[in-house]
């Protein structure tokens, strides 16, 4: 196995598929230039969508390859393992209703095993199981078993794990086939295979055949094109060949790892164990390395804030001041970690030079505020935590943990880092029922309040999708089981819900279905999948969608004894995480169907 560098990966891949007739096309800006449904580029596809659709063709021709940067914050609480990053380097090349599978694959394996260097036996693949009509994608399955894959390592999995798209809410998608690294450490279960977060499988490529289009009513309808959409990723593909643990341990990190080490304190002083100082490490260099190129990014644009894009930035520079302070790091450090940044990729990237003392000024004014902000919690922590040990007591009251929150901007974890040390407890439950209230009292019915955004979109729509299953469990509860179902649409700033019924609701049962499910939020209902077969569900009483087609395997969400509904999910894990509950409107949607948009409070 060669150990290669980023550079000497980008340059390799880009020269094969030239050689294979791609064009060598820039990468786009890591702010989406005129697509509002998502906040960053998350693929490279996505700067392509128009000449997938076949709007339009592409100056270059219908063969491109690229490498984009892109930001996914979707996983952000899995920063620090081995392989999850906010920002990596996609490598893709792309067929616009030119080649279709049987080159995309073998070209795939051609790059895998005689220019990387991989042997066939590390590779497992994946293909599409075929579902909602769809048929199981045989042709790749067959297209791998005549390079030498045998069978027991081409995997068929559901739309879940092997469909691709679109990148927002509507737009190009189809089946797709992975391309996975066996580390070779054992099995974490006998169910452990490709797809499995335990670590033994990585997934360093994906090919999308992107046949259809998701259209606005969800439906996925025939594109008439034969696309091919693949990425590969630059930091797992490196991590995996120079066999390094993680992708934190390849030569991408070790000028961030290094400087974030140099600049903490002595270990043995953080007070904390050596694998939450990797972890915090690991995180401080991620956060920092998206933040740069955020903001460093030739489109512009994006200042820390409050909304959107602007908030994703904000979390992520804070989040960095955070763990940095953990690590025992002094303050004025985020500039230093982006010049680090931009020494590395600067010959890449040239706007990380280009704009580096701007985004150095705009890293130092946000750090100087939430270091202020910290300063002032703490100073506010220590005086109650005297107080409270001066009159005997060991619990912070969760009145006084979200007045720290609230009035002094102190995060409610930093609390309790810091009730921790000094041996107190936090009244958790009263912290987060205070929190409850304050947002029923702050929430107006105009969506602008909860568009405020304090989170990623991508976290805004599971916690809507919970809120769906407790509107629909609650109509059935008001007007009774004929209330049914008939379609449903989620974007960050609302969800709407369509149900058969054949009048409008009166202000009686709107408010009665808001009271119903608002109980449920503070209850703090647990939130259960489980996996078993449509029968079985039925037969438990969940409620599934009239007339839609489900594979042998479906998820079954369960919310405590409120809700059982067949679904592929995401959804959060307790019904608290959706704060409040809000009916904005009701109208008709269409004869004998009625249309409920509503809104859900801010975390
Ligand atoms: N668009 C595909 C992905 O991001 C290649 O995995």
């Amino acid at each position: 196995m060669k150990s290669l560098t980023a550079d000497q990966l980008r340059e390799m891949y880009l020269k094969f598929f030239e050689s294979k007739g791609h064009a060598i096309i820039p990468g786009a800006s890591v702010i989406p230039e005129n697509d509002p449904t998502v906040l960053f580029t998350t693929a490279g596809m996505h700067p392509l969508v128009p000449y997938l659709m076949g709007q339009m063709p592409h100056p270059a021709g219908t063969r491109l390859t690229d490498v984009q940067k892109c930001v996914r914050t979707g996983d952000i609480d899995a920063v620090g393992d081995a392989a999850h990053l906010t920002f990596f380097e996609m490598l893709g090349n792309w067929s616009l209703n030119d080649y279709f599978k049987k080159e995309a694959i073998s070209w795939s394996f051609e790059f895998l095993t005689q220019h990387l260097g991989f042997s066939p036996e590390q590779l497992s693949v994946t293909v599409f199981a075929g579902e909602d009509g769809i048929p199981a994608d045989d042709e790749a399955a067959a297209i791998w078993r005549g390079l030498g894959i045998p069978d027991e390592r081409i995997y068929r999995l559901p739309r879940e794990d092997n469909w691709w798209g679109p990148a927002g809410t509507t737009g190009p998608c189809g089946p797709d086939t992975e391309m996975f690294i066996d580390t070779g450490k054992p099995k974490c279960s006998d169910a452990c295979r490709p797809g499995c977060h335990c670590g033994k499988f990585i997934e360093i490529w994906n090919d999308v055949f992107m046949q259809y289009n998701k259209n606005a009513e969800g439906k996925y309808e025939p594109l008439g094109r034969h696309n091919v959409d693949t990425g590969m990723g630059v930091e797992r593909t490196i991590c995996m060949m120079s066999g390094a643990p993680t992708v934190y341990d390849t030569e991408i990190f070790a000028p961030i790892m290094g400087a974030i080490k140099e600049l903490g304190a002595d270990e043995a002083e953080l007070g904390i164990s050596a694998d939450e100082v990797l972890k915090a490490r690991r995180i401080v260099a991620d956060h920092m390395r998206t933040a740069t190129f955020i903001l460093c990014d030739p489109k512009g644009g994006v200042k820390p804030g409050n909304v959107g894009a602007n908030y994703v930035l904000r979390r992520l520079i804070r989040r960095a001041v955070r763990y940095g302070r953990q690590l025992g790091i002094a303050p004025g450090f985020t500039p230093k970690l982006a010049e680090v940044i931009s020494s590395k990729y600067a010959h890449v990237y040239p706007e990380l030079a280009e704009n580096l003392a701007q985004c150095k000024a705009d890293l130092e004014a946000e750090e100087n505020r939430f270091t202020q902000t910290l300063d002032k919690g703490e100073a506010m922590f220590n005086k109650v935590a005297e107080q409270l040990k001066a009159h005997g007591q060991s619990q912070i009251s969760g009145k006084t943990a979200f007045k720290l929150y609230d009035t002094f901007g102190f995060p409610f974890e930093m609390t309790l880092e810091m009730a921790d040390k000094a041996g107190l407890a936090v009244d958790k439950e009263g912290f987060e029922e205070a929190n409850r209230k304050h947002q029923e009292l702050s929430r107006t019915t105009s969506a602008g309040s909860f568009k405020a955004g304090l989170q990623d979109n991508s976290e805004v729509v599971t916690r809507m999708h919970t809120a769906t299953h407790l509107l629909h469990a609650a109509l059935h509860k008001v007007l009774g089981p004929t209330a049914n179902q008939k379609g449903s649409n989620i974007t960050p700033e609302r969800l709407r819900f369509d149900f058969t019924w054949p009048e409008k609701m009166t202000d009686e049962q709107i408010k009665e279905v808001e009271r119903l499910v608002n109980g449920w939020i503070a209850q703090g209902i647990d939130v259960t999948k489980k996996m078993t077969t449509v029968e079985e569900a039925k037969a438990e009483g969940a409620m599934a969608l009239f007339g839609s087609k489900y594979g042998d395997q479906v998820s079954l969400y369960t919310i405590g004894d409120v809700s059982k509904e067949i679904c592929s999910g995401p959804h959060v894990a307790n019904t608290r995480e959706l704060g409040s509950f809000k009916i904005q409107k009701e109208q008709s949607s269409s004869a004998g169907v009625r249309r409920i948009k509503a809104v859900i409070g801010n975390m």
